[in-house]
């Protein structure tokens, strides 16, 4: 179900509210199981001064919570016997903080819950980005608040940082992306195309993700990784000059693969290893690493969080606004309505099931 309102101004009475959360229990193996998490259900508490009570609409399913589950990861990872935390947007219902309204829309790291008692050093646009925090969302712009998650949040921003900063794409690269039909890699396509890339290529897995990248995201040509027996081969066939940008999401074998086709001077960003995130053991990386000497070629890992904030994210989601309201930009979204089934739904991501921004609408507006 979709649901697009933007701020109800209704109050609740917390006390009669019931809470359910996420919580985990052990470090995944693997796909997450339901084993792994605790759905708990508990009164959500009377609001202390200086409190915020907020109500979570929607819920970012994000491949990074994998790594953050587990012990591995570019964060502490997260305790155990507390919720599950992602990118989270809720709305204010009641507040004992003088700084906070009822009705603000919020965002940040919050919980695997239906709501969030904050505190209020955690309601912080200063410590915006730190888990546990939530800041007002500047939805200004007028989207729908699922756009904020996707082209006008992370996804977006990821994508631009991804293409424009780390890979420095210009007019005429010719750029491959993996995991080119998901929420970073279908924008990073169309923005290579609306930036005058000579050709973009999409790695997606399936017939129907394949024929949607050239018919909706912008694609010169699409590869089907799961119907490709030499996926080296494929990506060959397809830059018989080389490649100058590979945005990558998958790692493994799809970056040895793009590695045996660079142009000279190519320029890889490395936004994602999601082929990597359910491994039980160490990954080997790949075998030639010469080809960047023998291309002076580069490769960048980045973290979107590095850029939020800066004036040329700003500029950036200025852009992608525009685009999006001339129309120039599909940007999906995949909103579900299965709160009690998160687990089930978080592993669509590693098995290819979602088609666009995944996410929880955990309520809607009243
Ligand atoms: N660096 C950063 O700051 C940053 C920020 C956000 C996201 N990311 C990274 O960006 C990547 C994409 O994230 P997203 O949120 O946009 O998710 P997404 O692409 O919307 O969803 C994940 C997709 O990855 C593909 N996939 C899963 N396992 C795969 C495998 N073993 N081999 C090839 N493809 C596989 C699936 O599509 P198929 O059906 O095509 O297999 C799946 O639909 C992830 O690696 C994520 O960690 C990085």
């Amino acid at each position: 179900m979709q649901e697009y309102a933007n701020p109800s101004t209704a109050e609740d009475n917390s006390m009669s509210l019931k809470n359910h959360e996420w919580i985990l229990k052990s470090r995944p193996q693997g796909l997450v199981k339901n084993t792994d998490f605790e759905y708990r259900e508990s009164d959500v508490p009377p609001l202390q001064d200086g409190e915020t009570l907020v109500k979570v609409r929607y819920l970012a399913m994000d491949p990074a919570t994998r790594g953050w589950m587990g012990d591995g990861g570019y964060v502490d990872p997260l305790p155990l016997d507390k919720p599950v935390m992602g990118v989270t947007v809720g709305e204010v219902l009641e507040t004992k903080n003088p700084d906070v309204e009822v009705g603000t829309i919020v965002a940040g790291v919050g919980n695997w819950a239906r709501y969030m008692v904050v505190p209020a050093e955690q309601m912080s646009v200063t410590r915006a980005g730190e888990l546990g925090v939530l800041a007002p969302m500047d939805i200004s712009s007028g989207h729908p608040i699922p756009m904020y998650l996707h082209a006008l949040g992370t996804s977006g921003g990821t994508a631009w940082y991804g293409l424009m900063e780390i890979a420095r794409m210009k007019a005429g690269d010719a750029v491959l992306v993996s995991g080119a039909h998901g929420s970073c890699g279908s924008l990073v396509c169309q923005y290579a195309k609306l930036k005058g890339a000579s050709k973009v290529v999409g790695i997606a897995g399936g017939q129907e993700k394949c024929a949607e990248l050239v018919e909706l995201f912008g694609c010169d040509e699409a590869i089907d990784y799961k119907d490709c027996s030499d996926l080296s081969a494929a990506i060959g066939k397809a830059f018989p000059e080389g490649l100058d940008v590979f945005f990558d999401n998958v790692g493994g074998e799809t970056l040895q693969a793009a590695m045996d086709h660079l142009a000279k001077g190519a320029r890889i960003a490395v936004c994602g290893m999601i082929s990597q995130y359910n491994a039980t053991g160490a990954s080997p990386g790949p075998e030639n690493m010469w080809n960047l000497v023998a291309n002076t070629a580069s490769i960048t890992g980045f973290l979107v969080s590095d850029y939020f904030g800066s004036p040329e994210c700003e500029q950036a989601y200025a852009q992608i606004a525009q685009w999006l309201d001339e129309g120039k930009l599909n940007a999906r979204v995949d909103v579900r309505d299965d709160f009690e089934r998160i687990p089930e739904v978080f592993n669509e991501l590693f098995t290819g099931g979602n088609r666009g921004r995944l996410m929880i609408q955990v309520a809607s507006a009243d």
